[in-house]
């Protein structure tokens, strides 16, 4: 190939970089068009196999990505949703090959966040004018990003649609928190297919699109990951959402998602397992996370490991030196498990970064009805197991009291604790605990999906809540400003 570019820029007079971009292009990309996903409708997204982070440093890829963009050409030709910035370029060219982009009539922007709207800025400049679809608040995060461009924006609710032609609609469904407050999704008629953005994806790269025609045990890993490491902390949100779409009685024939494989052959089977999911979802299986500086917390590990085994043979147990592991997947073994047990020992008064950085994302997840137990070696203060059991109370998690600190490297008289904590981790299912934070000001609440604080000082004067009102007295129909969930979403603080 040097040859051949060696060769066009003596005739030509380009540069050697524009050549080797233009090759790059042609010999990487130039076969990533259009694929059929059913009738006039086509998979026109960015098949990602680099990746191998998403969110910052995040979440991990393993199995690379996919950002799906879909192109509809109806009567009207509709475009839903674009690629990721860096791939924008790439994708407007492709789109090009296959369209005259004046054709585009609609463009549905189903999320703001960039992986999906990245494409958008550049898209506008070569067809300003063109009508976007989304709701309110995408076009906040959408202006927020890229600034006021004066786009055309329809906003759209629950049950709005547009005539597309050919006798087919496009129906529009909030998603809110699920999982950013401007999430749809974009149902049409005629074809049956539901184009749910981020839910019910994966991040797994699927040349074959299809759920059917990709690897199986991959496939159902990586949408594990995604709901374990992406979507938990809106299961609350989730299982009302589904049961609002069941109420919406829509047949659907495929759930075209935003990352990874389209489902097609039982395309339910996806949401009857995120309903399963969404429930504070447990297998038969422990997992035991830890640090460990000299090794002794990591004996104390792995006695754990072998007196679950002891105590329950048919419970899986897993172990994992968090800062050998990915963190990720270990959030993954963590939502599988009915119980978890941490460990780190004590350092200047505190405990391993590695372990409270982990710590910090588990809490983020929110996972619920699992237990938890602490253990760890020190030398002399000895303050980890008291910190790791705060934090993980502060999960969500029921902690036992049952525990192992270990001075020094552990002795039989610490091993034999280990016993004990084991039995109250294998005991009973688990339930989250809920904090008594009586007091005698009107408390503050916080939304448990977006994090808003309801401040009774302040009331939601927006809403017709005036400042004074308690979080007891405000109307049951009130929402949340920010995500538009309910009271019973709020958490005292
Ligand atoms: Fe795939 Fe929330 O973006």
């Amino acid at each position: 190939m040097e040859g051949a570019i060696i060769n066009i820029i003596t005739r030509t007079g380009v540069s050697f970089d524009l050549v080797k971009v233009m090759f790059h292009h042609v010999i990487l990309y130039g076969d990533r068009m259009r694929k059929n996903v059913k009738n006039n409708v086509s998979w026109i997204g960015y098949m990602d196999w680099e990746l191998e982070i998403f969110h910052g440093d995040e979440y991990s890829i393993s199995n690379g990505s996919s950002q799906n963009a879909y192109l509809i050409e109806e009567g009207k030709t509709v475009l839903v949703d674009t690629v990721w910035t860096p791939h924008r370029s790439e994708f407007i060219e492709n789109l090009k090959k296959e369209i005259d982009l004046k054709k585009i009539d609609i463009v549905i922007m189903n999320h703001g966040e960039c992986d999906h709207s990245g494409s958008l800025a550049a898209l506008m400049d070569e067809i300003p004018g063109t009508p976007i679809y989304c709701t309110a608040s995408a076009v906040k995060s959408l202006e927020g990003q890229y600034g006021k461009k004066g786009w055309d924006f329809h906003t759209v609710k629950t049950g709005d649609s547009i005539d597309i032609g050919n006798g087919k609609k496009l129906v529009f469904v909030e998603m809110r928190m699920l999982h950013w407050p401007d999430s749809m999704a974009t149902y049409m008629t005629g074809d049956n297919i539901l184009f749910s953005n981020d839910a019910f994806g994966q991040h797994f790269a699927v040349e074959e699109l299809f759920a059917d025609l990709a690897d199986q045990p991959t496939l159902w890993r990586e949408a594990m990951k995604y709901y374990a490491n992406i979507l938990n902390p809106f299961s609350s949100v989730l299982q009302k959402k589904l049961k609002e779409i069941e109420g919406l009685n829509l047949d659907i024939d495929i759930i075209a998602p935003s990352h990874g494989a389209i489902w097609r052959k039982d395309p339910l089977q996806i949401v009857r397992t995120y309903a399963k999911w969404a429930d504070s979802y447990k297998e038969d299986q422990v997992t035991v996370v830890y640090d460990t500086m000299w090794e002794g917390t990591a004996k104390i590990a792995h006695a754990i490991s072998e007196e679950v085994h002891r105590q329950a043979p048919n419970t899986v147990v897993k172990v994992y030196n968090i800062s050998k592991s990915d963190k990720n997947d270990v959030m993954t073994e963590v939502f599988k498990s009915k119980a978890i047990a941490v460990g780190s020992p004590t350092v200047v008064n505190s405990i391993l970064s590695s372990v409270a950085g982990w710590l910090e994302m588990l809490t983020q997840l929110k996972f619920r009805g699992k237990k938890a137990a602490a253990f760890g070696c020190y030398g002399w203060s000895g303050e980890s197991v008291k910190i790791l059991q705060q934090k993980l109370a502060d999960a969500g998690f029921e902690v036992c009291e049952e525990n192992v600190r270990s001075n020094w490297n552990p002795e039989d008289e610490d091993f034999a604790l280990v016993l004990a904590m084991v039995k109250s981790l294998l005991s009973g299912d688990g339930d989250a605990i809920v904090e008594d934070t009586a007091s005698d000001n009107p408390a503050k609440y916080q939304c448990e999906v977006c994090g808003y604080v309801y401040d009774p000082e302040k009331g939601d004067p927006d809403s017709g809540i005036a400042p004074g009102t308690p979080f007891e007295s405000i109307p049951d129909d009130w929402v949340c400003p920010i995500c538009g969930v309910g009271k019973s979403d709020f958490k005292k603080m």
